[in-house]
């Protein structure tokens, strides 16, 4: 459940009214998509187990637990006074005056109305739901979305009774970035998958980390393999990892679901050995199973998981909708970083954001849709795909937009890639691209989602003699003796 934080209650107490009246003004056209599809909201927005577990040999975090896991940085940054007028100007009556405020008048900004239609509605804004949509908002986002966001969560993943909050963040890898300026100080060990998304990678680049990538199996991280890792750092004294950063569904560049077992297997390795989680779950409405996996986020005793939601997959990249979800200490310290960085995340693209989530029947019913489109679409390039599978191990993903192909027989795909397939008109990533490391890979990925039907055949035509010409140049090529330097 969601407890106000630090900000969050002042929010509670001071800004009601304000909050009120934006949030009526900003919900008042529920109807963004016509229910084209018949679904059970709440079947669908279920990411939470019936069977609620709690281990009591692990104990909730408090507040003074998390100084443990702060960064440097992070402990260094304090509230902007001008930040926090923002955030009480929202809160506070219409009837105060106000010479406090940085904002600029609405009435200078030379947009009357704006209409964003749907393919079977429209999302109208105009006057001063318009004028709320353009203007500056406190940094951790619009009120009324909050609100909304809050309620999501506690629906689809009935977290257990902490202290939680929300921040909307400009994008999924936004919240990667903020969770690590967060949690990570040069040097410290990070968990993750052996292959994991560049935008962790990239995250954490400069802060000089040591990555501990665990193997992966066709269920996602095999716990097994994290706690004998672990177990082996603690008995040699080495740092231990504050944070794990893992996509549970339809990992990329993996395509793996990790199974409800392994997460719970997982969530209590994060308890025995004190980390963190960064739940990073941008494909959780593309699982093509019939399974119901219960989110980090649901299985959460203890306040150890962010996680981290995006729209960006299933509605508009461009938009850069995102939320971080974080037990109360941890996102007010996130809402410092958002001060400091960006102020506060696009308020046009989270009014259209509120649109969308609060109408939860059109919201599934689009995402129902979105699932069904790329479902069709990662079949088709499987069937294409079928002429390889007898020299090729690869599995159908149960979720996402990747399929993760090992080439047996070819040391380093690095050069067929860049060389070879784009010679012959044909676009790859190689595994490389999800390493923090230069080491040679015998990965592929393969996206389904924008791919042409038509063309599917004929690119795993090109693939399959790529892949040929370059096992047997591995062939051909010298072998170096044991006794060469
Ligand atoms: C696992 C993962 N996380 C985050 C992102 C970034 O998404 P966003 O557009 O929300 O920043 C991507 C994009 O490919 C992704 O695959």
């Amino acid at each position: 459940m969601f407890v106000t934080s630090k900000f969050g209650k002042v929010n509670a107490e001071m800004g009601r009214r304000l909050f009120e009246i934006r949030t009526v003004a900003l919900v008042s056209q529920k109807q963004f998509i016509s229910s084209q599809k018949d679904v059970n909201v709440e079947e669908f927005f279920k990411f939470y187990s019936e069977n609620s577990f709690h281990d009591d040999r692990y104990k909730p975090l408090s507040e003074p637990d998390y100084e443990r896991f702060f960064s440097k940085r992070s402990l260094l940054r304090e509230p902007a006074v001008t930040r926090q007028i923002t955030s009480l100007s929202y809160k506070v009556g219409k009837e105060m005056i106000s010479l406090a405020e940085g904002m600029p008048n609405e009435q200078v900004f030379p947009f009357t109305r704006l209409t964003l239609d749907t393919k079977s509605s429209s999302i109208k804004l105009e006057g001063k739901e318009l004028a709320a949509a353009l203007q500056y908002i406190p940094s951790q986002g619009l009120p009324a979305l909050i609100t909304e966001l809050k309620a999501f969560q506690n629906e689809s993943h009935r977290p257990p009774e902490l202290p939680r909050d929300i921040l909307v963040t400009n994008g999924g890898q936004h919240g990667i970035y903020q969770c690590v300026d967060l949690l990570v100080d040069v040097g410290d060990p990070v968990i993750t998958t052996e292959y994991a998304y560049t935008g962790i990678h990239t995250a954490l680049k400069p802060y000089k980390p040591e990555i501990i990538g665990i193997s992966e199996d066709k269920d996602g991280m095999i716990p097994e393999t994290l706690d004998s890792v672990l177990g082996e750092r603690l008995r040699r004294g080495l740092k231990m990892p504050k944070m794990m950063y893992i996509i549970p569904t339809g990992s990329n560049p993996t395509g793996t679901v990790i199974t409800e077992e392994r997460r719970r297997q997982i969530y209590e390795l994060a308890c025995r050995y004190d980390f963190l989680i960064v739940e990073d779950d941008p494909y959780i409405f593309l699982n093509y199973t019939e399974r119901q996996t219960p989110s980090f986020l649901s299985l959460d005793t203890c306040g150890r998981v962010l996680r981290l939601d995006s729209f960006s997959k299933v509605v508009s990249s461009g938009l850069r909708g995102a939320w971080i979800t974080a037990p109360s200490p941890l996102l007010y310290r996130l809402q410092l970083h958002m001060q400091a960085e960006l102020l506060h995340s696009c308020t046009l693209a989270q009014a259209i954001l509120l649109h969308l989530v609060s109408c939860r029947k059109s919201l599934a019913s689009h995402l129902l849709g979105a699932r069904e489109f790329y479902s069709r679409r990662r079949d088709a390039l499987h069937t294409a795909l079928a002429p390889l599978a007898s020299t090729i191990p690869f599995h159908k993903p149960d979720a996402g937009l990747f399929f993760w192909l090992r080439v047996p027989g070819v040391d380093d795909v690095y050069n067929m890639v860049f060389h070879t397939a784009l010679q012959r008109g044909l676009m790859l990533i190689p595994g490389h691209a999800f390493l923090p490391y230069n080491a040679p890979c015998q990965y592929l990925r393969l996206t389904f989602s924008k791919i042409k039907y038509e063309d599917m055949d004929s690119a795993v035509r090109t693939l399959s003699s790529i892949i040929k010409d370059e096992q047997q140049r591995t062939l051909e090529k010298p072998k170096r003796l044991a006794t060469e330097g």
